[in-house]
């Protein structure tokens, strides 16, 4: 097991790649704190793991709340006397170009897909200072590293992650602390249904992804989920300020 006796933090763990994630990190040893919005998503995952005779604990946490933010992380050391992996996961798609994009919303995504990920990884830094090392992972998006029509918000969001990961990277490499983004294209979780309901239904989504992506199909969560193992264990080791893309080819074609 690659990461036996490691101590995990992943936010929005309660489903789709999140809970992947924490599924495959206690399956190699890792004793994950699975933090999601949703109490319910929470006791679920942990309760998946366990049942595959992992080792988890749920730690419901509004990521957005600063305070709740730092407690999950405090505690979380407080307890195990180590983090060996933050992964900044939870966040949101607010559609739209410059005219339809309120500020509103601009605010709600960079609330939920960049200001956590500062606030957390700020909090656990000197932890892993103090330990001598560490892994943190930010979920981004394919969408950080093109552009596309009509996605003002999500777009910016998800590049400013990658802007803030490489930064990170640079500046705590010195500690052995990597930080590395995670950037997904189309997986089928919940996260896309309003945009597939946007699209006209599920007929319209196929339709869409099977034409629109090079190997013709979406990811599954098993196969983020292997990215977020790399990302998280050794077998990353002299990998940091890395953009990982795992899309079947969308972002070149
Ligand atoms: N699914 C995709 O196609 C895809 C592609 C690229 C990137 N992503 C990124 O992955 C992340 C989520 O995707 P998913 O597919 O796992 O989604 P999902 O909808 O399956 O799960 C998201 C989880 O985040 C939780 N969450 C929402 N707001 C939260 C908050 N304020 N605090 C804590 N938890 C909160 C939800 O309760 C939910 O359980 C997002 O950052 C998204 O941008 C997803």
């Amino acid at each position: 097991m690659i990461l036996k006796d490691r101590i995990a933090i992943i936010t929005g763990a309660g489903s789709g790649i999140g809970r992947g994630g924490a599924k495959i990190l206690a399956s190699e040893g890792a004793h994950v704190i699975v933090s999601d919005l949703s109490v319910q998503r929470s006791d679920e995952t942990v309760e998946i793991i366990r049942r595959a005779g992992g080792s988890a604990q749920a730690s419901p946490t509004d990521v957005t709340d600063d305070d709740a933010l730092e407690k999950l992380i405090v505690d979380a050391h407080a307890s195990h006397g180590r983090i060996d992996i933050l992964h900044n996961h939870a966040g949101i798609q607010v559609e739209g170009s410059l005219e339809e994009v309120t500020a509103e919303g601009l605010d709600n995504s960079y609330g939920l897909n960049v200001r956590p990920h500062f606030v957390a990884s700020k909090i656990v830094v000197p932890f892993m200072k103090a330990q001598g090392g560490g892994s943190i992972i930010n979920t981004s998006s394919n969408s950080g590293v093109f552009y596309d029509k009509g996605m003002l918000a999500y777009i910016t969001t998800k590049a400013a992650i990658i802007a803030m990961t490489k930064q990170i990277a640079l500046d705590y490499a010195q500690h052995n602390i990597r930080c590395n983004a995670l950037c997904p294209g189309w997986v089928d979780t919940p996260f896309n249904e309003p945009y597939i309901r946007q699209m006209g239904g599920r007929e319209a989504i196929e339709a869409y992804v099977s034409k629109t992506i090079p190997m013709g199909r979406w990811a599954t969560v098993e196969e983020i989920a292997e990215s977020i193992l790399f990302l998280a264990s050794d077998r990353s080791s002299f990998i940091t300020g890395h953009a990982l893309v795992i899309d079947g080819g969308e972002c070149i074609a």
